[in-house]
């Protein structure tokens, strides 16, 4: 039997490539391995969102269409909207019983938002309680797995705790999950910060040939490079990262050129927006196509929600009964 696997992300636009990179290339190959879950985590956007819940609404469609452009396949995979299965609210507020306050003020990840989020006012009951409902996104499927950026493992060392807590004051119902790391080195947005929707740095798994090539040229590259007879430094160049990632068999050649000054960094930007055109080409298209239908998302979504509804509610029985509730 396979192991079981779930992770989310949250409806907030379309994706781009640092998400591909970090999250959704690894999904895809994951579903060989293991029973997959992935769902688009809309009462995760609200908390942040609440004062705009149709951007969330809207963005959901856009997220699904990015998923099933990269190769996440409902065949082999459920993938569902968070807000079609109750039970996960209904698993979070039991969690909410064995989290102190303290221990939510203390995440590392709710102070970075706080700082992060600067705009918004997120000061509220929900956003603190972030990572028990992501706790219970994850134990309500009893899932063994969890693939993750580095950044969420705050979120998944609080999930441990949360099973742990519930099995021994109670009885034994959830298993202790592991965080899969993505292999790949996170891929820097075009200016060299981390790729961001709200840093206007990223490129879009759905943007033009025309688009990608603009953003490429104006990227930053190795700023101790005046010229094109300087000698490049690769490792301090926001582009090269993009051929480590996506085109590893050419990096080798590219980095002896750039280090021995053969390659300018026009050249190098050309033929790097060429190469990323052509990768994602067919993703575009086959988002655009599936965009184009919707009815075709919400019975994808539909077809999700009763597989994980039925899993959910089994879990849910097994936690009424391990408290005595029934
Ligand atoms: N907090 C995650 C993020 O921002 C999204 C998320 C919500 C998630 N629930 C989850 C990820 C459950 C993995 C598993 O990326
Ligand atoms: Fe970066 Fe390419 Fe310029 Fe080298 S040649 S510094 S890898 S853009």
């Amino acid at each position: 039997m396979k192991k079981r696997l779930l992770s989310g992300m949250r409806p907030t636009g379309a994706l781009h490539l640092g998400n591909y990179v970090g999250a959704l290339k690894n999904w895809v190959k994951l579903q060989e391995e293991y029973e997959c879950y992935y769902t688009v985590v809309d009462w995760h956007a609200l908390m942040s969102e609440y004062k705009n819940p149709s951007a969330v609404r809207e963005a959901i469609p856009e997220v699904v269409a990015d998923w099933l452009a990269c190769g996440i396949d409902p065949k082999k995979s459920v993938v569902f909207k968070q807000s079609d299965v109750k039970e996960h609210l209904e698993l979070a507020m039991i969690f909410g019983n064995l989290v102190s306050l303290g221990r939510l003020y203390r995440c590392p990840t709710y102070k970075e938002q706080l700082r992060e989020l600067r705009g918004k006012d997120i000061t509220n009951y929900s956003f603190l309680g972030y990572p028990v409902l992501q706790a219970a996104d994850i134990l309500i499927y009893r899932a063994a797995v969890v693939p993750v950026g580095e950044d969420q493992l705050p979120h998944i060392e609080l999930t441990r705790e949360i099973a742990r807590d519930f099995n021994s004051t109670y009885k034994e119902v959830f298993p202790e999950p592991d965080a899969i790391l993505t292999p790949v080195p996170r891929l820097p947005g075009l200016d060299g910060r981390k790729m961001s929707k709200s840093y206007g740095n990223a490129i879009f798994l759905g943007d033009t040939e025309e688009e990608i090539k603009s953003k490429v040229m104006v990227a930053l590259t190795d700023t101790k490079r005046a010229r094109k007879s300087d000698p490049g430094h690769p490792d301090e160049c926001n582009l090269f990262p993009y051929y480590l990632a996506f085109f590893t068999e050419r990096s080798a050649e590219l980095q002896r050129e750039c280090v021995s000054a053969k390659i300018g960094c026009v050249d190098c930007k050309k033929k790097l927006a060429g190469l990323l055109s052509e990768f994602l080409s067919p993703i575009r298209e086959k988002r655009q196509q599936v965009l184009k239908e919707p009815a075709y998302i919400d019975e994808i979504l539909g077809e999700g929600a009763v597989k994980a509804r039925k899993t959910a509610s089994e879990t849910m029985r097994l936690v009424r009964k391990a408290m005595g509730l029934i």
